[in-house]
């Protein structure tokens, strides 16, 4: 039987679920020739939030982390998590940027693009898949799990041949909150494997203590390959450890053969990763290490959990802690049951939070409203028509029903014109800074800014030692401007900000 192929994801997803995406570049240098070494069938290292975290707080440039990670770790092939047409914004960017991003990624030795839409929207991944074969990378068309009274094995089954119609080179099901019950995986992975012929991989979190379980199931099911991660930034909300996985595999027939200095590899990566795990203690929390029932109690991702925690204290609303997250599947279902992952993870548990503070739908929060109105995609299930009615009025536009792109009216940045504003601010203006400028144009900025700045050694904040910032920064694509009585709320969750303003009711 052949062996089930181990992934790492301790680079991206690993620090990204359990110390908020603040691991530096030289911080993952050390371990990098021994991950490499080590017999990973990929590394992912790069992409969702760690691109705008890095350059937002680490003052990082992404493209010299990247080449940083692929120097240090030359052969095992490079992966990374993009939000198709978002790339790794929440925004929808235009083909010409979503193209430009993926080839100049894959010039920089990205491999593998782990393509998903957040509403499943195979049409909003479409561009991106079509981009990798261009620029010659792999293209792993991406099914974000969920569960609600619309989906089901055959949907996703579905979804899976209509991506490797698409052209993708493999698929993978993407369980972000960690839910996905071990039957259900194999369910879908037998299901799929009978389906189409591409390689299936799987990708979940252990925030339920479900993680290590779904992948015995999985691999019994015949899946091809598994995200895994190094201790400490493994298990809790992380991807379960890969000393753990290989001992619950022990005599397994598809238990991949590791021998003893392979073993004592992931022991020196521990005990480095132990170091840096302390470093960013500010980043940490006992809760994210833990099994978290709560998880399962209201079916949304441990991350949004915790933040929300946090967030509902600052708001003095601990008490209604329990009272949003019961609000979270009515406003999925007003939404169509889409699934919770970046960016809609943020939005429902905002528009559910909005509807304690408020009043169930008495202030919508203009993304929300663009869901219900069509502007991220296809929902799985039809959104509530007064919910559209009420957001209709809200935003003054219709619904549309085509690729959110091509929407009328859409005002886009392409390339060139991003070129010229570049060019303008007397930045640099090849393709990396481009991309990055769609999408963090403040941050771009800032950090340019920074670079040019004379080093004498003093003034500049150590970022990293600095406790996680409660509010974060608005995002790039903030809407009309605050009128008097307008209140700013800023979520973080999964380690991503967001910001709503809304009206006061008095
Ligand atoms: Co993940």
């Amino acid at each position: 039987m052949t062996p089930v192929t181990f992934n790492n994801n301790v680079l991206r997803d690993g620090h990204q679920s359990l110390a908020a995406t603040r691991m530096k570049t030289e911080q993952m240098l050390p371990v990098c020739e021994t991950l490499d070494n080590w017999g990973f069938g990929a590394l992912e290292t790069w992409g969702g939030a760690t691109i705008d975290s890095g350059l937002r707080f680490l003052d990082e440039f992404p493209f010299d982390r990247l080449d940083a990670l692929k120097k240090a770790c030359p052969k095992t092939p490079h992966m990374m998590l993009l939000r198709g047409q978002n790339i790794v914004q929440y925004a929808h960017f235009p083909d010409d940027v979503v193209e430009a991003f993926i080839k100049t990624s894959a010039k920089h030795g990205m491999n593998i693009f782990r393509i998903f839409d957040a509403l499943n929207d195979a049409r909003n991944m479409k561009c991106a898949i079509d981009a990798c074969k261009k620029a010659k990378a792999t293209a792993h068309g991406t099914i974000c799990y969920t569960s609600s009274p619309v989906h089901s094995v055959e949907k996703f089954i579905e979804m899976g041949k209509e991506l490797a119609e698409m052209g993708c080179d493999g698929i993978v099901i993407k369980d972000m909150a960690g839910l996905i019950p071990p039957m259900d995986a194999s369910a879908i992975v037998s299901a799929l494997k009978k389906a189409i012929t591409i390689p299936v991989w799987i990708h979940t979190h252990d925030t339920a203590g479900l993680g290590a379980s779904t992948y015995m199931a999985a691999i019994d099911a015949g899946v091809d390959a598994i995200d895994l991660s190094v201790s400490p930034f493994a298990n809790g909300t992380g991807q379960p450890d890969v000393v753990r996985m290989l001992a619950l595999m022990k005599d397994h027939p598809r238990c991949p053969k590791v021998s003893d200095s392979q073993m004592a590899d992931l022991k020196e990566m521990r005990l480095h990763l132990e170091k840096v795990y302390k470093e960013l203690d500010s980043f940490t929390s006992h809760q994210n290490e833990i099994v978290d029932s709560d998880t399962l109690e209201y079916q949304v991702p441990g991350g949004m959990l915790s933040n929300f925690r946090t967030q509902l204290k600052e708001q003095k609303m601990e008490d209604k802690f329990d009272e949003v997250f019961r609000e979270i599947p009515v406003v999925r279902e007003a939404l169509g049951w889409i699934p919770l992952v970046t960016p809609t993870s943020q939005i429902v548990g905002m528009q559910a939070f909005l509807n304690v503070k408020f009043g169930r739908w008495k202030q919508i929060s203009p993304q929300a409203a663009d869901i219900a109105l069509g502007y991220y995609g296809r929902t799985p299930a039809p959104v509530s028509e007064e919910i559209q009615k009420i957001a209709e009025k809200q935003m003054g536009k219709a619904p549309i029903t085509c690729r959110p792109v091509e929407a009328p009216n859409a005002e886009h940045k392409h390339m060139e014109d991003l070129r010229k504003e570049l060019k303008a601010k007397k930045m640099p203006s090849d393709d990396e800074h481009c991309v990055i400028h769609a999408m963090f144009p403040a941050q771009l900025e800032q950090h340019y800014k920074n670079k040019e700045k004379p080093k004498a050694g003093v003034g500049m904040p150590d970022k990293v030692a600095a406790p996680a910032p409660a509010k974060a920064a608005p995002v790039a694509q903030t809407s009309a401007p605050l009128s008097e009585n307008a209140r700013r709320y800023a979520l973080t969750i999964n380690g991503e900000a967001m910001e709503v303003q809304v009206e006061e009711l008095s």
